[in-house]
């Protein structure tokens, strides 16, 4: 594969990853006062997907090609459809739209991963598909152990 190709792999990814900051960032004003732990998790996550970002785009640069001016709005009205739609508001509304952000996310690496190419991938760009894949699904593990907390006391 190309640079050129590669580039627009990691590009897909990086705008994917900033979408994902976005949604986090609308998220955790969404999450209960009571509910500090989580908010807690919401700013790790959110500095995780800003700083796979912004490794993305480098990564990008250093195949020498032009990393993506990123658009903020597309993410911003997909995040409230999903919250709307849901009718779902507070702690639990804002894990049930970040579940569903994160499971993109998380398939989108799983692809990556999976990609015929991958092997061909520079060393460096592999370990940063593989760690951040592995971020997502730690992501993804604890906003569903969140749910499965809230879930059942929801339905009293
Ligand atoms: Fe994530």
């Amino acid at each position: 594969m190309d640079n050129a190709g590669l580039a627009k792999k990691l590009a897909s990814l990086a705008q994917l990853d900033f979408d994902a900051a976005q949604a986090y960032n609308e998220a955790a004003p969404m999450v209960g006062k009571s509910d500090s732990e989580i908010r807690e998790h919401i700013l790790l996550f959110y500095e995780d997907h800003k700083r796979h970002a912004k490794t993305l785009s480098d990564a990008i640069s250093g195949l020498g090609e032009l990393p993506p001016h990123f658009s903020i709005d597309i993410m911003g009205y997909a995040f409230e459809d999903v919250t709307l739609l849901l009718g779902a508001t507070g702690t639990f509304g804002a894990m049930i739209a970040l579940e569903q952000n994160e499971k993109l996310v998380a398939q989108a690496y799983a692809d990556m991963l999976d990609d015929s190419d991958f092997s061909k991938f520079p060393m460096d760009v592999q370990s940063i598909f593989k760690a951040y894949y592995d971020d997502e699904k730690r992501h993804l593990a604890y906003i569903e152990s969140v749910l499965h907390q809230i879930e059942p006391a929801l339905k009293k």
